[in-house]
């Protein structure tokens, strides 16, 4: 008999450098209240997992693979996030039928983030991004520093991960991505470019679902998981 349950794949790509946070080990790997930022997003991915792909730093892996066992699989990534994703997507097994494509550095996503996603896949969606409304007014600047344009605001939207897919199409839309040398911010965009008429759909991210790229947003991580006083 067929399982009830749809077969996910989550894929963490972890394999960055973490330039911009500047700790002395790879992002992926800083502790955030006694657990790396890794071990964070794959313990709130796994239940709703059937296959976790994690893509490290090359120098990393073994060290990774320590932390979960035979549950999680850890490869080395590339030098890109778009890399990264396609040599873990080339691990993905036969038979799945969803991909949530996450990144290490979105520990906090939830579980129950991640079966909104996958709750819309199963009604038929093929692509399904999580995105928060914009608060700031955006606008765009010149190189001198001089203002071009302003967008209107409540058509913006902050983009999240999980970012979720039907298997079929995103390996096809990765596979030419990979002949065409296509770079992508985020993994919606390379279904956008190679799948036009799938339309992704968004659904409500979250708003502790930072996206730990500085120190301080580590502060913040900590802060939401309630290990700080606000007023430190
Ligand atoms: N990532 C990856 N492979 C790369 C680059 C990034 O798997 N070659 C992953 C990161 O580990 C991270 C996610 O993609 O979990 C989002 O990238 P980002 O937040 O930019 O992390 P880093 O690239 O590590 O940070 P920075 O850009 O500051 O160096
Ligand atoms: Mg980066």
């Amino acid at each position: 008999m067929r399982s009830l349950l749809p077969k996910v794949a989550v894929i963490i790509p972890a394999a960055g450098s973490g330039e911009r946070f500047g700790a002395d080990v790879p992002k992926g790997l800083v502790q955030l209240v006694g657990r790396t930022l890794i071990e964070h997003a794959v313990s709130n991915m796994s239940p709703v997992a059937t296959q976790i792909i994690v893509a490290a730093p090359s120098a990393y892996v073994n060290q990774i693979r320590t932390f979960f066992g035979d549950s999680v699989e850890v490869i080395a990534g590339g030098d890109t996030r778009t890399k990264s994703v396609k040599l873990a997507l080339a691990r993905v097994d036969e038979d799945i039928e969803y991909v949530l494509v996450h990144d290490a550095a979105r520990s906090l996503a939830s579980t129950e983030l991640a079966n909104r996603i996958i709750r819309e896949l199963i009604k038929g969606e093929k692509a399904v991004i999580p995105v928060l409304h914009v608060s700031d007014t955006i606008k765009r600047v010149d190189k001198d520093g001089y203002v071009t344009k302003t967008y209107n605001r409540s058509k913006l939207r902050a983009v999240q991960t999980p970012q979720g897919f039907r298997a079929t199409e995103l390996l096809s839309a990765y596979r030419s991505a990979k002949q065409d040398g296509f770079l992508g911010t985020d993994t919606a965009s390379c279904m956008e470019k190679y799948f036009p008429d799938v339309h992704t759909i968004a659904v409500p991210g979250e708003i502790q679902n930072v996206k730990i790229t500085y120190p301080q947003d580590l502060v913040i991580a900590e802060h939401i998981l309630g290990v700080r006083r606000y007023r430190d």
